[in-house]
Order: structure tokens, then C-alpha cells, then sequence
């Protein structure tokens, strides 16, 4: 009786779905699971902001519907966010859009520029919602492949000219999120000269640019002298203020591509909660007090990890920014063997790295949102292998 739509039926399975799926057999069948499978901060959202959401919550101003393109003290906190973190000066109103998470603008936004047949540039492997949007706006995704030789960046020469003609939009994403790579400046500069040359919205998902280590300092795309002219960055409080069930993330950058997504979600959605926006605007002031602690932790953890996995005998580089580590799986494995050897071995859950598209093929990402004694128990479990 029922029939899905082609758009529908085209999409791959959910990636982290299907994982969930066999880790929850595996804690059926008994197993202690320890799972370095999704990315989902594992320590409490600050107490000031649970503190500031109480409080916005018994006022009734906050019960009604909020404003579409998000309340404008939010978007002036995001923009003073921007200013200190990054350097970058934004109009909040015209150039700063509230989202109801950063998942929520990234699946919306080819709905604003992609007509159908036309491309989008997408890296792969990547953060699935790229291509998933691209899908469901009824565009084709382009894939750029992220090889380790490069840095895990793609090569922008390399896209054949056809399909440049008919690209409407590149996606980038630093702090990357399987690999874990960063870009410098000198690669953002290039990214925004592809997008002025070609007429090519420029979508940056720096979701992780507060998740660091050793020093380093993720840049904004938005630093890059033009970039105001073709792009939009997608920020979100999910990773940095350990928000990831409250759905709040902006968008900054170009206005004319800040108001096509603004026009696309005004007519989807009516806007994030008003309390958690209000909530919001702490998380962004009192971040550079809370994100140390956080980053010592993620440290921490990413050290054991790294040096388990090479007791096993895999190369991994320890990464300077994001929560995850992205290590190569033995040759002899494809990478879901090598996760599924895992979880049946070990009661380790991995991400294999094809599920994040074909050049993830060859790895496996673990995620560094388990306590500390759970990534020592999976180190020792991994040296009995
Ligand atoms: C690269 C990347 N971008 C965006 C998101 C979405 O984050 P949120 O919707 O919670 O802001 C994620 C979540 O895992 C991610 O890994």
C-alpha cells in the first residue's frame, strides 16, 4: 500500500542505526559493550547553563513560538562569539542564523541553491548529512576523496569540468569528522577561491573547531579574506558545551546564503526553543572557562586510545583536534570485518570507515566520549588480542 518516494528509497541506511543495531545484540547476548562507536559527549552540559535554562524556562515570554531566523540576542552572542574567537565582524542580522542544531541547517540548505540534477561537492569519506541533503533536494553529491597522502583535503583540480558547471555547492569540514584531519589557512584560501571562481556556495562545518589539543587552534573559513562572499560556516554548541540534546547551532557568513536557508527553515520549522536559546548564550560567553577541562579530558582519553591501538599493532597518528581517532585496520581486514572482529573479540564498538563512504574504506573510527577507565579497559582488552 504504501510507496516511498525515489529520494527516499536512494538514501544509504543510517550509518550509526545499523551499528547501534549490533552493539545492541551483543548486549543482549551479555557482552559489556564498551562503545567507541558514536560521537556523543558522555559528560554533563555545564551547570551555568542548566542553571540560565531554568531560569528562561519560568518565563512565559519563552513559551511562544520563537522567531524564525532566530532570537537576536542569540545572534548577537554568536556574532560576538565569532568576533573574539575568530577575529571575524558579522551583521547578526542579515549574516547569523539560530539552528535547531547544525544537522538541522546542513540537511536544509542544498533545499536553497540545488535544483534537481545539480551537483554538490562532497568529501567522502565525511559526516553522512552532506550528501543526504544533497539527495533530498533531489542533487546529485559529487565525491572528492580524502586520501591520507593529502592530508585527508581534498583536490579541488581534480573535479572534472562537467560537473564543476553544474556544482552549486562545496562542502568542507576541519576539524574533519571521520579522519580527523585540520586545515590551515593556506588550504581554507584555496577552498575560497574555488568558491569565487565558480560561482560555488561554500558550506564549512567547523562543528569541531573547540574540540583541540596540544596548542592548537582551529581557524574559521570566514577569516579568509573573501570569504563573505561565498560562505556560510556551520557552528554548533553539541561538542562544545556538551549540548547535544538540546538542537541549538548557527550559521554564519555570506547574508545572501545565510537569508536561502533562512527562507527554506521559515517554511520547515518554526525556530529553536527560546529558553534554549537564552541557554545558549551562556554556553557561548563562559565557553573559554569550560573548554579546557573538557579538552584535558578528550586528551587524556585520546593518549590511552592511541597507545592501545598501537599495541595492536595499528598506525594511528594521534589527532590534534575533533574526539575522534581515525586508525588504519590491518590489510587483511575490509573495515567492517575489522569492526565486527572487534565487537566479537573485544566487545569493542568501532565505526568502520566505509560507512562513512567508499574512500573510508581501510579504517576505523573510535570516538573518545567514554569515561577514561572505559578506553583503559578497551586498551587492555585490545593487548589480550
Ligand atoms: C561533522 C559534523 N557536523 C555536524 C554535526 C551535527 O551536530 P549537531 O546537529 O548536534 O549540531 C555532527 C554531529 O555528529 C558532525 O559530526
Amino acid at each position: 500500500m504504501v510507496k516511498y518516494a525515489d529520494r527516499i528509497t536512494a538514501l544509504p541506511p543510517y550509518l550509526f542505526a545499523e551499528v547501534d543495531r549490533a552493539k545492541q545484540q551483543k548486549v543482549r547476548e551479555g557482552v559489556d559493550v564498551i562503545d567507541l562507536g558514536v560521537g556523543d559527549p558522555d559528560t554533563p552540559t555545564p551547570d551555568y547553563v542548566i542553571e540560565s535554562l531554568c531560569e528562561a524556562v519560568r518565563k512565559p515570554e519563552t513559551h511562544q513560538y520563537p522567531s524564525y531566523s532566530g532570537s537576536n540576542v542569540f545572534r548577537d552572542a554568536a556574532a560576538r562569539w565569532c568576533a573574539e574567537r575568530f577575529g571575524v565582524r558579522l551583521d547578526p542580522a542579515a549574516e547569523v542564523i539560530t539552528l535547531i542544531g547544525s544537522k538541522e541547517g546542513i540537511a536544509h540548505i542544498p533545499l536553497a541553491f540545488v535544483n534537481r540534477g545539480d551537483y554538490t561537492l562532497c568529501p567522502n569519506p565525511a559526516y553522512p548529512v552532506y550528501g543526504i541533503g544533497t539527495t533530498l533536494a533531489d542533487g546529485v553529491p559529487y565525491d572528492m576523496p580524502l586520501r591520507e597522502e593529502n592530508g585527508f583535503r581534498p583536490d579541488l583540480s581534480a573535479v572534472p569540468k562537467d560537473v564543476l558547471r553544474k556544482a552549486k555547492m562545496l562542502f568542507i569540514n576541519y576539524p574533519n569528522n571521520p579522519t580527523a584531519a585540520v586545515a590551515d589557512k593556506a588550504f581554507l584560501r584555496e577552498v575560497v577561491d574555488f568558491g569565487r571562481d565558480h560561482g560555488i556556495v561554500v558550506v564549512s562545518d567547523n562543528a569541531y573547531s573547540e574540540i583541540a589539543y596540544d596548542g592548537y587552534r582551529a581557524p574559521s573559513i570566514l577569516e579568509v579574506p573573501g570569504a563573505m562572499d561565498c560562505c556560510i560556516e556551520f557552528h554548533s554548541l553539541s561538542k562544545t558545551s556538551n549540548m547535544t540534546g538540546w538542537r541549538i547551532g548557527f550559521a554564519a557568513g555570506n547574508a545572501d546564503a545565510v537569508a536561502g536557508l533562512g527562507k527554506v527553515k521559515m517554511n520547515v520549522d518554526s525556530g529553536a526553543f527560546l529558553a534554549v536559546q537564552l541557554a545558549g548564550i551562556d554556553a557561548l560567553r563562559r565557553s573559554r572557562e569550560f573548554l579546557p577541562g573538557l579538552n584535558r579530558t578528550y586528551q587524556a582519553r585520546r593518549d590511552a586510545l592511541c597507545a592501545g591501538l598501537r599495541s595492536m599493532g595499528l598506525k594511528v597518528t594521534p589527532p590534534k583536534a575533533t574526539f575522534y581517532v581515525w586508525a588504519p585496520v590491518p590489510p587483511e581486514y575490509t573495515s567492517i570485518e575489522y569492526a565486527k572482529y572487534l565487537l566479537d573479540q573485544a566487545g569493542i564498538v568501532g565505526t568502520p570507515g566505509v560507512g562513512f563512504g567508499k574512500y573510508g574504506e581501510g579504517y576505523v573510527r573510535f570516538s573518545l566520549t567514554s569515561p577514561l577507565e572505559r578506553i583503559n579497559l578497551a586498551v587492555e582488552r585490545m593487548r589480550q588480542l
